[in-house]
This record gives C-alpha cells, sequence and structure tokens, in this order.
C-alpha cells in the first residue's frame, strides 16, 4: 500500500501524537496531559504520514524567531516531534515530511529552520549542520568562592503565582542579546516554569535586580536529595536556567548559588560554551566541563535573507562565497561579504569559497570558524586568504546559545 504524507488535519492531532511517542519510546500521553498539551500541537506546523487509515509518521514545527549576529531576529520553523513507527522506518517517509515541512516553511517566509537532534546522523542529508553547542558542567560550590569580582544588586526569591508575570521579561533581555537564542511563546513558559509554578516540588526562582532596580537576570534552580552513607540526607543542586541580561549578573547569580547552604555541587545540563564563570571561581576545576553537545541544527531556509540580516565582524577586504542547495534553487549562488553586509553577485563572479548549504548554516551563527571547517573538509577553498577573512566577518562573541529545548 502506497503511504500518503500531507499536512495533519486538527482532528487528528492526538493520532500524531501517539506516533511520535511510540517511535520516540516515550508513554503516551493520558487524556488528562492531552488536555494540557492539545494546544500546542493543534497550533504548529505538522505533516503526517498515513498507511491508510493509521498514522505512521509525523514532522511537526513551532514558529519563533532566532536573534542572529547583530541583534535580528529571524523567522523560524522549530522542527520538533519528528517520528516514524519502526514498522515503516527506511523507506523514506521521514526525507519526503521534512521535504514538505522545509518546503511549506520557505514559502510561509520563514529564513531559517532549526532542531534539536537525538541522533547526530540524521539531519545533515536535509541540509541541517551544527551551528551552536552547550556544554554540561558541574560546579562545586567550596571551590568556586570567593569570586573574583562581585556585583551591585540584590537578590529576591518569586513567589510562584507571579513567575509567568516575572520572569519571561528578564528572559527577554538575554535573548536579544545571545546569538542563537529564540523567543518563547506563553506555551513554552507554562513548560518550562511548571516545576517551580507547583509548590510541592523544590524548584525556585531567585531574581536579581540592580542598583537602579532594574530585574536583570534570573536564576531557575532544584534541588534532588539523596541519602548519604551516614543517613544524613544531601542536597544535589541543579541549575534549570540562569540567563542575566551581561556576564557580570550571570556571575551574581551564580554567586548567589554557591551561597546556599545544604548544597555541595550545582550540574547543569545546559550551558554556554564560553560561559565567563569559569575563570571567575577561585579555583578553576571547580568549574568541570562533563560533555560538550550539539545543540542548535540550524537549515538555512533563504540565504539572501539570511546572509543580508546579520552583521560582520571588521576584516580587512571581503570574501565571495557561493552556495550550493539541492532543495531550494533560489539559494544557489554566490555573496560578497565585508565589514559593511552582505551582497548578492552576479552568478558569474569567481568565489573564493564554495560549500553545500549546510556548510554556511554551521557557520552563519559564529559558533564555528571556517578554518575548522575547512580542516574538515566541508567546503572548497579556491582562495586560501580567504578563509582568515571570512573567520574575521563572521566570528561573535558569546558565542551562540538557545537554551530552550523544543
Ligand atoms: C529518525 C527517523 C524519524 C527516521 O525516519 P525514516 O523514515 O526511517 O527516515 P528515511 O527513511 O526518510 O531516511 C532518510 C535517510 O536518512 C537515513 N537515516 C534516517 N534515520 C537514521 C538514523 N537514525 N541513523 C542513520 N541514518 C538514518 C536513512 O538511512 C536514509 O538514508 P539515505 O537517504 O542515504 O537512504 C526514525 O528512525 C525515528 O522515528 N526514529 C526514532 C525517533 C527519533 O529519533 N526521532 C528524531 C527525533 S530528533
Amino acid at each position: 500500500m502506497t503511504i500518503d504524507v500531507r499536512r495533519t488535519q486538527l482532528s487528528e492531532a492526538r493520532a500524531t501524537s501517539t506516533v511520535v511517542s511510540d517511535a520516540l519510546l516515550f508513554p503516551r500521553l493520558t487524556d488528562e496531559e492531552w488536555a494540557v498539551r492539545e494546544s500546542s500541537w493543534v497550533q504548529t506546523d505538522s505533516i503526517s504520514a498515513w498507511d491508510g487509515s493509521r498514522c505512521v509518521g509525523h514532522v511537526g514545527a513551532f514558529r519563533f524567531e532566532t536573534t542572529v549576529p547583530g541583534g535580528a531576529r529571524l523567522a523560524t520553523s522549530g522542527v520538533t516531534r519528528v517520528a516514524v513507527l519502526p514498522t515503516h522506518t527506511r523507506r523514506g517517509l521521514l526525507r519526503t515530511m521534512m521535504a514538505q515541512l522545509l518546503t511549506e516553511s520557505r514559502e510561509a517566509g520563514l529564513a531559517l529552520a532549526s532542531l534539536r537532534a537525538s541522533e547526530a546522523v540524521i539531519y545533515q542529508r536535509f541540509g541541517f549542520e551544527v551551528s551552536g553547542e552547550a556544554v554540561d558542567v558541574k560546579v562545586t560550590s567550596r571551590d568556586a568562592l570567593p569570586l573574583r569580582a562581585t556585583v551591585d544588586g540584590t537578590m529576591r526569591l518569586v513567589p510562584s503565582d507571579e513567575l509567568l508575570e516575572v520572569v519571561p521579561p528578564i528572559y527577554e533581555s538575554f535573548a536579544r542579546r545571545r546569538v542563537g537564542a529564540v523567543d518563547r511563546t506563553p506555551y513554552f513558559w507554562k513548560r518550562i516554569l511548571k516545576e517551580a509554578i507547583d509548590v510541592t516540588k523544590p524548584a525556585f526562582v531567585a531574581v536579581h535586580t540592580d542598583a537602579d532596580g532594574v530585574d536583570d537576570g534570573y536564576v531557575y534552580y532544584e534541588v534532588r536529595w539523596a541519602d548519604r552513607a551516614d543517613g544524613s540526607e544531601a542536597g544535589a543542586g541543579v541549575v534549570r536556567e540562569l540567563f542575566g541580561a551581561d556576564a557580570s549578573v550571570e556571575r551574581a547569580l551564580w554567586s548567589y548559588l554557591f551561597e546556599i547552604d545544604l548544597i555541595v555541587d550545582w550540574t547543569s545540563d545546559s550551558r554556554p560554551v564560553d560561559e565567563s564563570i569559569r575563570f571567575a571561581v577561585r579555583d578553576q576545576r571547580a568549574y568541570h566541563v562533563t560533555t560538550r553537545w550539539d545543540e542548535q541544527w540550524l537549515r538555512i531556509l533563504d540565504v539572501d535573507t539570511a546572509l543580508t540580516a546579520r552583521t560582520y565582524g571588521p576584516a580587512a577586504g571581503s570574501v565571495t562565497i557561493r552556495v550550493v542547495d539541492p532543495l531550494f534553487a533560489d539559494n544557489n549562488g554566490t555573496w560578497r561579504v565585508d565589514s559593511t553586509g552582505a551582497r548578492r553577485e552576479e552568478d558569474h563572479v569567481a568565489a573564493h569559497l564554495v560549500m553545500p548549504v549546510g556548510t554556511l548554516a554551521a557557520a552563519y551563527l559564529g559558533g564555528t570558524s571556517w578554518s575548522e571547517l575547512a580542516g574538515a573538509g566541508l567546503l572548497e577553498v579556491v582562495d586560501a586568504p580567504a578563509v582568515a577573512i571570512a573567520d574575521a566577518l563572521f566570528a561573535t562573541y558569546p558565542a551562540p546559545y538557545c537554551g530552550t529545548f523544543f
């Protein structure tokens, strides 16, 4: 029987959620859970695959904006809920569904697609590449203190019923500063802050307020209790989110955590790769990176919009880059990039660097240098000195980091 791949009807959302649970090996949603989550399923873009009346595959996408270098925010298809039942894998269903989703996203005017990958070998074939990384860390309070520099300001714990009002605007100040961050819908906020809103859970949000009385950072943390060998209880601190308007505010937030009694170590499974607190702790080994991982996979849907929306660093000269994209004809072309911006060139203009659209995604947010990508053979270098110029143009600080899982 042929498999029908098409847009999902609203009435079919529950069936697609069951496919996602089954393929990702999660428990299926109960009626109670579905009542809470249904709105998020019906509001997302959704393509599904049907074997007769049975749903056997699904890809979905949220719509949000991603901050790119210079501060512009680009409309993004946040690809999610990617699943094909084990009874129907490896016969091209994901390929067909993904092509339809990316095509419809581009037609809708979205410039980027972004996702979090369960496995790193799945998405490069569709033009995605790793554009931002993150780290898991373990920080020992005793060895971190005292910090090398302190910041003026005060901390306060936020009551559960004020969280949805207080936290999102502070997050915005982070999201506008950090390349790779995304805006969050009210649905996302309810999901993210769920444990802190639930007063029965040991999860807390503390806010930093600057000397002028402006809230400029927050840390969202929880504690997991375990029995020690001697029968006493030990608290393991988990940092869920720690975002500030700048690095000095984030230092103040970490400092607050280190001073909390009863917690020896703090862990986090998502921090930026270039968090400056690691240089401010007394003993640099107090801040220990346990894993570095591929956080953000990007697919550039509209190369011209993406290249012209971001800003570029100071560099002596310009570089011409040619992009090859088998999916979108309009993305095939040559662009000249210099410190003032990017412009499309005529096709006959010679290119210094030639690359698949995925390689451009890897360099686009400035998280990976062109030198590294060239070293890995991920582009054709026609003019060797152009690589250093491209490095200077595309480099960003701070490094790309999203901090939102979807
Ligand atoms: C990942 C998944 C969606 C792939 O679906 P699928 O319909 O089997 O994929 P396709 O048949 O369209 O495969 C397209 C290509 O990707 C390759 N591929 C797909 N999934 C792969 C995987 N997990 N590992 C290696 N290669 C994979 C296929 O071999 C095929 O390669 P080809 O183009 O060279 O022939 C499916 O295996 C699945 O649901 N896995 C469990 C849930 C999951 O991991 N979802 C992703 C969440 S981010």
